[in-house]
Parts: C-alpha cells; structure tokens; sequence
C-alpha cells in the first residue's frame, strides 16, 4: 500500500518559535528604534474607575463560561453578520506603531520580505495592525471570525512581563492560558470563519506591544510562518 502524505490542517493558533537569524535582527532593531512614544499612553479605549478589577474578570475563564458562552451570538464577537455592537471591551490603544521610528522599521522590513504593501487597504482587515497594552491592558474574550484572514502576531513584551494570552481550542473545547515572556514572542492564528477562527482574550499589566500581519493568501501566510521558523 502506497504511503500518501495526509492532508495536514493548519492549526487554529500556532506557538511560533523565532528562530531566523534575519527576523531575529529586524526584530532586535524594532525594539532599539522604539515602539513605545507618548502617545501610546495617552488614548485608551474607554474610562473606568476600575481598570485592574474589570480586566481581571473580563479575561477570566469564569466570564467566557458562565456570560459569554450562555449568549456568544450576540456577546462579545467582531465582525460578525448583522451585528451591531461596538466590539469586544478592551483597555489597549490600537494602531498606533506605524508612527514610531521601531514600528515603520518593522513594516518596511516585512514589506520587503513577503512582497506585500502592508499598508495598501487591498483587503478587508489585511495588511499591518498594532495595539500596545499598558498597565491594566486587556482585550475581553472574542472572536474574529469576520477578518476571514491568516494572522502572524509578533509581541514585544518588557523585561519582567505580567500577562497572558488566553484561548480555547475549538476541538477539544480546552482553555489554554500561555504567559507572555520578555522580549519577542510569536503566534499564527487563524481567523476566517465562524468555524475556522478560536475564541480568545488577552491581558497585560506590564508595557506589551503586538504587531500583527493579515494575509488573505493562505500560501503567503505558510511562507512567512515558516521563514520565521526556519534556522535560515
Ligand atoms: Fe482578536
């Protein structure tokens, strides 16, 4: 009997380990050209009198089980049909690196090494995003099942960094927490449809700056991913 490759199915969040030597350079300049600036601080996305204890609860597995599950079509989710909410609650600033010196080095860089203008609008959701997470940071849990794109987030994180990452596995319904680790980290996820796409919610109490790369172009995304992953 003739041995035929099986089809592998691309995992719904993937642990990246960075480990080419050029990603590993334009990582390290990013960081030394800076991506934390003033501004950073300065836009949250909402007021609270209560940051920490709101950011507690709304990442913690009791919420996503006992308030979101009991009502996930209308709690919580982006982008999804027919919906008119304003979005996951969150205490993060969004799209703010592509103004600092170490964020517009970053886009050049991964413009040149994927052939993409990162920053061109050709598809919905596509290109380049950042958000930067600051004491009390957190993004409640959510799904981006309307992106319908193939994400690589890489996340720089302080020397002693107080977060997670949060997720469940849609097949085995696991939760799954990863603690964030100083420096640069990163992760593959996969966000195109309701059943291709994993609830999730992050928090951070310590500077945390995520810069992330859509791609509509499955082939594109695999080619990345694995660049990154490759020792050259
Ligand atoms: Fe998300």
């Amino acid at each position: 009997m003739l041995n035929q490759p099986k089809k592998v199915k691309e995992p719904l969040y993937t642990k990246l380990s960075i480990r080419n030597p050029k990603i590993v350079d334009i990582l390290n300049t990013t960081a030394e050209l800076g991506l934390f600036d003033d501004t950073s601080l300065s836009k949250f996305k909402y007021k609270s009198t209560d940051y920490e204890s709101e950011a507690i609860k709304y990442c913690s597995i009791d919420f996503f089980k006992n308030t979101i599950l009991s009502d996930p079509k209308t709690y919580g989710r982006q982008l999804q049909e027919g919906w008119t909410g304003g979005g996951p609650i969150k205490h993060k600033k969004n799209g703010f690196a592509s103004s600092t010196p170490g964020g517009q080095y970053f886009i050049k860089s991964f413009e040149e090494i994927t052939g993409i203008d990162l920053g061109d609008g050709s598809q919905p959701y596509g290109g380049f995003r950042s958000s930067v997470y600051n004491p009390d940071g957190f993004l409640s849990w959510h799904k981006d099942d309307g992106y319908g794109v193939y994400t690589i987030m890489l996340s720089y994180c302080v020397e002693e960094p107080d977060g997670f990452y949060r997720w469940m596995d849609n097949d085995t319904k696991e939760i799954h927490t990863e603690p964030d680790m100083p420096g640069w980290s990163g992760k593959s996820m996969v966000m195109i449809d309701e059943e291709s796409s994993e609830w999730h919610t992050a928090r951070s109490n310590t500077q945390k700056c995520s810069l992330v790369i859509s791609f509509g172009d499955y082939d594109k995304f695999l080619k990345l991913k694995d660049l990154i992953q490759s020792d050259k």
